[in-house]
Parts: C-alpha cells; structure tokens; sequence
C-alpha cells in the first residue's frame, strides 16, 4: 500500500520507524506491506514511488532538520504538499503538520485535496476536525474514501473506537476527561514536585509532548478539539471549536494547587460535553479514576443503561499517537480485504 507522510515530525517519524521495524509482523499478519512513496515537510519533498529510504530520511531529519539528506534526485527544496498530494500516485495520505485551530490551515487543504483525488486519509491533525468535521466526513462519503483521525484524541489510547465501536447500543449522555497531556504533565510537576508552570511546560516540549504552539496546549484548545471531535464522532453532534467556552491553565497558581489538595482534590483541566461544551480547571477527588498524572489521559463516557466507562492512557507522545495512525491503516487495510 502506497502512503504519503504530509509533515514529518515526531508522529510521523515514529510512523516510519515502526513500520519499517515491524514490517514481518503487519505483512504476515495483516497482509499489509506499506511504502512510503512520498514525505513532505515544511521545507521540501521527498518523492520515490519505488518507497523511500525510511532511516534515510530519519537520518538526514536528525541531521539537517530537513529531508535534503536523501539526495537531490528524490528531494525537492520548497515543493508544496498540495501538489505532490495531487501529483503522487498513492493510496492512503497521512496528515500530519501542526494543529491551527484559526483557519486549520495548510491541513483543512490537504486533506480536501487527498479526498478530491480519491485517496483515503489518516489525520493526525486536530486543526480541520476542530473546525470543519461535518463537512470532511461528508466530502469523504461523497468522494468514497476512507477517513481516520484515531490520533487526533488520547494519543495511542482508543478513545474514539472504544466509544464507537464497543458501546453499540448504548447512549452516551455525556462525556468528562482529561484530554491533554501537557497540561496534566505540568499540573502534575506543579503539585507533586513543585515545579513552576514555565519549566514544567519547557521539559514538556522538550519530551515532544507540547504542540508546536503550547498555547493551544496551556490555553486550553487542545483539549477543546479533542471534546469536539470526541462528540461529533460518538455523539453525533456538529460542534466547532467556537462552541466550546474555553479557560486553559494558564492563570492556575501554586495557591490554587495547594487549597484544592487541602480539600482532598486534585486540580485538572477538565473536557466537558453534555449540556454544554467546555474545557476548564476543576477539582477532582483524588480517589476519582479522572486523578491520572503525567501525560495520562482519562475520558469517562456517561452512558445509558451501562453507566459510567471511564478509559485511562498516554494522550501524548510520538510512538504512542504512531499507533493510532498504523491501527486506522490497519482498518483501512482490512476494508480494501472485505
Ligand atoms: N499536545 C498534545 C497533548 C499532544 O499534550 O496532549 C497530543 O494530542
């Protein structure tokens, strides 16, 4: 199967890595023989239908912090990615640039380019889903495609499946979680180790966890993005990120840390659908199974009749969301079978 990489950070790195690592595994047990023909990062593409040298490329990245490295015959200095998206023979388009939660661009483009063309799409991405998820799973049924974002929440946990897929016939009232691991790494730093928000959030990026703007992570809008796509996804609602009222935790002190501890709380930042939609700090017992730390995610799925799922995991890191992209290839895989 023929895939193209659209940005190649650390989630698409990790990607690479692991299929190349466990290429034995997936053919024997998923006939699925994946080749990265192209890979576009914000420099340049790398284009070889034949299939990319994968630690090549993750060499010259290392190197140059571009794909130059693979040498002037396969590597195009300024190649935008929505014409090698037209351009490239592939099946599956995998996007992966950072979020933009304004216009959710260049992301929104390249995914409508791939699904115009007739390729199916893994999106990383929360960007286009915040913003437009309706209108991408229309155009992707019009264009009978294939549309995955399993990455885009709980990192390599599977909360959108979990949800969908394993509570069939149940209703979901209302959905309350953790949904960013950077701000419950640094909540985390703050409180057990009284760590200030500024270093805790600079060893954050430091370990690949912050989105390219941390902002989106301390404002809140990460976590935003993750409870619309969430409820769109499970709920069946249409929300946009402008639906959702946002507070982040930037204005959180070591005061507030310490008062909520002295009630027996944790402070968190909290995802919120049901009646409304919000993302706010708020206290949670430490006893409650929402009281994970570090870059845990938890979402707990209020539902009728089977009460309250409450599912726990890494919602951050590169090898842990490039599990999420190689399970939506896997499916897409077992679709081409069926
Ligand atoms: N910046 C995100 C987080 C990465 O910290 O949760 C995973 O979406």
């Amino acid at each position: 199967m023929r895939l193209m990489l659209v940005g190649f950070g650390v989630v698409s790195q990790s990607f690479a890595e692991i299929i190349q690592s466990q290429s034995t595994k997936l053919a024997r047990d998923y006939g699925l023989r994946p080749r990265i023909v192209a890979a576009v990062d914000s420099h340049g593409a790398a284009v070889d239908p034949s299939g990319l040298d994968i630690p090549l490329a993750l060499k010259s990245k290392k190197v140059s912090r571009s794909l130059s490295g693979l040498g002037a015959d396969v590597y195009t200095e300024g190649k935008a990615a929505a014409d090698v998206i037209r351009e490239v023979e592939c099946e599956v388009v995998i996007e992966a640039t950072p979020s933009e939660l304004t216009k959710g661009e260049p992301g929104l483009t390249h995914v409508r380019t791939a699904m115009k063309e007739g390729r199916h799409v893994i999106c990383v991405n929360k960007g286009p889903l915040a913003l437009a998820m309706p209108a991408l799973m229309e155009l992707a049924g019009h264009n009978d495609v294939r549309f995955k974002f399993s990455g885009t929440v709980g990192g390599g946990t599977p909360v959108l499946d979990l949800a969908k897929k394993c509570l069939e016939g149940c209703s979901i009232e209302s959905i309350r979680g953790i949904l960013n691991g950077t701000c419950n790494y640094i909540l985390t730093k703050m409180t057990s180790e009284g760590v200030e928000m500024k270093e805790a959030l600079a060893e954050a990026q430091k370990l690949g966890y912050a989105e390219a703007d941390p902002t989106n992570d301390v404002g809140g809008f990460d976590s935003a993005c993750k409870l619309v796509i969430t409820s769109n996804y499970v709920m069946g609602t249409s929300l946009s990120i402008r639906d959702v009222d946002i507070k982040g935790i930037t204005e959180v002190s070591m005061d507030d840390i310490a008062s909520a501890r002295s009630r027996g709380n944790a402070l968190k930042l909290i995802g919120f659908v049901g009646d409304n939609a919000k993302v706010t700090p708020e206290e949670v017992p430490l006893t409650h199974p929402l009281n994970v730390s570090g870059t845990f995610n938890a979402i707990t799925f209020d539902t009728d009749p089977a009460g309250e799922i409450t599912l726990v995991g890494k919602g951050a890191g590169g090898r842990e969301t490039a599990s999420s992209v190689l399970r939506d290839l896997i499916e897409i895989r077992k679709d081409f079978a069926r």
